[in-house]
């Protein structure tokens, strides 16, 4: 019985120290095993009951009864305790704060020369007008022939344009220098009369800090009946008080383009200085900005976009809108528009 007694205190002292170490559910587990599971420790003691003689045999019994119930206890007690812990770790670890500010990635934008493409194009949806697109590889006659620019003329000159090898046809190809091509293939395809705005990339041999090879412009045709030169000049009036969000002082200056007659141009008080600067750089101290070219369209051209000019008449017009980009959103060097670096857009400007 005294050998048993000992073998009590070990299997408890040796049981303490081993849940004192038993840190998660598992090696609690482990240590379950260890002592009560079949081949346990106490459960060998158990099995050895048998060698005990009959008067001993309810005491052992007893005794080991009792530390196996001491034991299970124990480990029931440790076993909710770590339980707790652990799905409190599990929780901490899970939690989502949803009022972390986010990692913040930066927001795409239109470019904009599409901005102010959208802007004029939407401006002058609200009058009427419809888009027509028309081909950036274009035939010279479109470009050129139909539109009065004769042979001579500078802008046919091969300083200015990008033709194609020439491989023998009729008309030779191009880069179009302007989107006024797109005035006869509208006439052509859909009659008067006729309402349209021609927005789109053009191409001339140029590179230099105001001029690129590639930019962009907006063409505008009317072909009703009885067209005078006053709804123009109100229509110009209408968009650019739109495009630029106030009244703008203006000043219709005659002018000269093959395809319009009369021709003129239109000045807006420079968006910038009002005038006011005699320094400006964006007016260069003049007080206005040359904004578009227009004109009543000639004779020859409504009837080379199969139209009969004794019954129609109109008016065209035609801006660059990366300079119209330029002077809304105050970007001082063209090349910003074409570089493909935002880094500009993103910063402050005059960077
Ligand atoms: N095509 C001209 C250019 O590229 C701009 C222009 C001027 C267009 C007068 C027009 C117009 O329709 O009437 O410089």
């Amino acid at each position: 019985m005294g050998d048993l007694k000992t073998q009590v205190e070990d299997v408890r002292s040796s049981f303490g120290a081993a849940m004192a170490s038993a840190n998660s559910t598992d090696s609690l587990q482990e240590l379950k095993v260890r002592f009560l599971g079949r081949k346990g420790t106490l459960t060998a003691l158990l099995k050895s009951l048998g060698s005990f003689s009959p008067e001993e045999r309810p005491l052992a019994g007893e005794a080991l009864n009792e530390l196996r119930d001491e034991l299970e206890r124990k480990i029931d007690r440790k076993k909710q305790e770590l339980i707790q812990t652990e799905d409190a770790a599990a929780e901490a670890e899970d939690k989502i704060d949803v009022t972390m500010p986010s990692r913040g990635r930066p927001r795409g934008a239109f470019h904009p020369v599409a901005q102010t493409m959208h802007e004029i194009v939407g401006i002058m949806q609200g009058i009427g007008y419809s888009v027509a697109l028309g081909p950036e590889i274009e035939e010279d006659y479109y470009n050129f022939e139909c539109l009065n620019i004769p042979p001579w003329h500078p802008a046919r000159d091969m300083q200015d344009t990008f033709y194609f090898p020439d491989d023998g046809r009729e008309r030779r190809t191009l880069l179009r220098t302007h989107t006024s091509p797109v005035q006869i293939r509208a006439m052509l395809q859909y009659g008067a009369p006729l309402r349209i705005v021609c927005p789109g990339k053009v191409y001339r041999r140029d590179n230099d800090p105001t001029h690129s090879p590639m930019f962009n412009q907006i063409e505008g045709l009317l072909i009703e009946k009885d067209v005078s030169f006053s709804v123009l000049k109100g229509s110009l009036r209408e968009l650019m008080n739109g495009f630029f969000g106030r009244e703008l002082k203006n000043r219709f200056r005659a002018s000269y383009f093959p395809f319009t007659e009369p021709s003129m141009e239109l000045d807006i008080e420079c968006v910038e200085c009002s005038g006011k600067n005699s320094g400006c750089r964006v007016c260069k101290g003049t007080g206005w900005l040359e904004v578009c070219g227009m004109g009543m369209v000639h004779p020859s051209v409504v009837r080379s976009g199969g139209i009969d000019p004794e019954k129609y008449n109109g008016f065209a017009f035609g801006m660059g809108l990366d300079r119209m980009a330029m002077l809304k959103y105050g970007i001082n060097d063209l090349r910003y528009l074409f570089n493909g670096n935002v880094s500009y857009f993103l910063s402050g400007r005059d960077a």
